[in-house]
């Protein structure tokens, strides 16, 4: 038996092999590397000293994804394959609807067809737009900002519509909020292709000298500074977060959101000052306009989480900061960097 994970080679879908690998789970990866390197799938098995089948297939492709079911014994799915790029997908809105939601509609198909009812998906905070209120409950109401948010809340929503239909299966929904840091190996982590949008992957770019200085979208929200507050979570804790509600839905049926965050906020500027003491480098920073769709605060309740799947946060933002900088201070270039020492063999 073993839990397919789509999307494995990814930041997040990295460390949950990790999680399950160690956890001594048998695991089967789907990627397509359209945004991922192989490179972190051999990390992961360096780290954990197991091996596992890796396809280099598009959910796009029913028959490929039929012959993963066919080839191995699959009891669960973790899904995380998709695009995630908020700005990316108001320019190309199309390529999210087809690869996010198309990509999902098939893969659950597939899994009907060889009746494999339990999945876990990787949903987002975004799925609550601007909160109206903090910390957010999973029975806040949920609206999307952008076509990205749009798709994960129309999966949630046909997610839902298939557990109606058919009360076999077991689905959890994880909203994640703001996952950073990195394995503290600092082996596997983030890597974006070009430049970052999101702020630690920026952060620490700034501090290997690779970007002149951080962007403060907006120091005028009614926060304790001014500056955006989000509720950050370290990667291993929300790669645990997995696994939790891996274990939890293969004993039952029903479809259940849940928060993944650590319940505390943090604005951008505590974010530098954290970074900065944990690394010893200096973040140059210029405060410039809000970024257009960005609330003031967003953390989470994450109460459900604790209560149903038995899964708290560890890790407190001085260890995301340092694990963070330990991946991008050892891989400068990213996984890039092997490829250029490949080529140079
Ligand atoms: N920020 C900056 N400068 C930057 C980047 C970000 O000041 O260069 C600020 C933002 O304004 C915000 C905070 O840092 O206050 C965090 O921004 P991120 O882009 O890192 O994260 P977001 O909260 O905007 O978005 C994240 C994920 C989305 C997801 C959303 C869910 O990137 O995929 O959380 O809440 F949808």
């Amino acid at each position: 038996m073993a839990i397919l994970i789509t999307g494995g080679a990814g930041f997040i879908g990295s460390h949950t092999c990790v999680a399950l690998l160690e956890a001594d789970y048998d695991i089967v990866v789907v990627d397509n590397f359209s945004n991922s390197e192989p490179e972190a799938l051999r990390r992961v098995m360096e780290i954990t000293g197991k091996s596992f089948k890796v396809y280099a297939f598009d959910l796009l492709n029913e028959k490929d994804l039929e012959t993963v079911f066919i080839e191995n014994h699959i009891e669960a799915v973790i899904h995380f394959a998709g695009l995630k790029a908020v700005g990316e997908s108001v320019a190309i809105p199309l390529s999210y609807y087809q690869n996010n939601i198309t990509s999902t509609v098939i893969l659950c198909e597939v899994m009907k067809k060889f009746n494999v009812k339990n999945l876990v998906f990787s949903s987002s905070a975004t799925v609550y737009g601007i909160p109206e209120q903090n910390p957010i409950s999973e029975d806040a109401n949920l609206w999307a900002m952008n076509p990205y948010g749009r798709t994960k809340l129309m999966i949630e929503e046909i997610l839902r519509d298939l557990y109606q239909s058919d009360q076999s299966w077991s689905i959890a929904l994880l909203r994640y909020f703001n996952p950073i840091g990195a394995h503290e190996s600092g082996m596997i982590g983030e890597n974006p292709q070009g430049t970052p949008n999101n702020i630690m992957p920026y952060v620490t770019q700034v501090a290997i000298g690779k970007l002149r200085e951080l962007k403060v979208f907006g120091n005028n929200y009614p926060t304790i500074d001014g500056t955006g507050v989000r509720d950050y979570i370290h990667v291993v804790d929300l790669a645990h977060g997995h696994l939790m509600a891996l274990e939890k839905i293969c004993g039952q049926t029903g479809i259940e959101a849940y928060n993944l965050g650590t319940g505390k906020g943090y604005s951008v500027l505590e974010l530098i000052s954290t970074f900065e003491k944990i690394s010893g480098v200096k973040i140059p920073y210029r405060i410039v306009e809000r970024r257009p769709g960005d609330s003031a605060v967003s953390f989470a309740d994450p109460s459900k989480a604790e209560r149903e799947l038995g899964w708290a946060a560890k890790k407190g933002l001085a260890e995301m900061c340092a694990d963070s900088w330990r991946w991008q201070s050892k891989n400068p270039k990213g996984y890039e960097e092997l490829k250029g020492m490949k080529a140079l063999l």
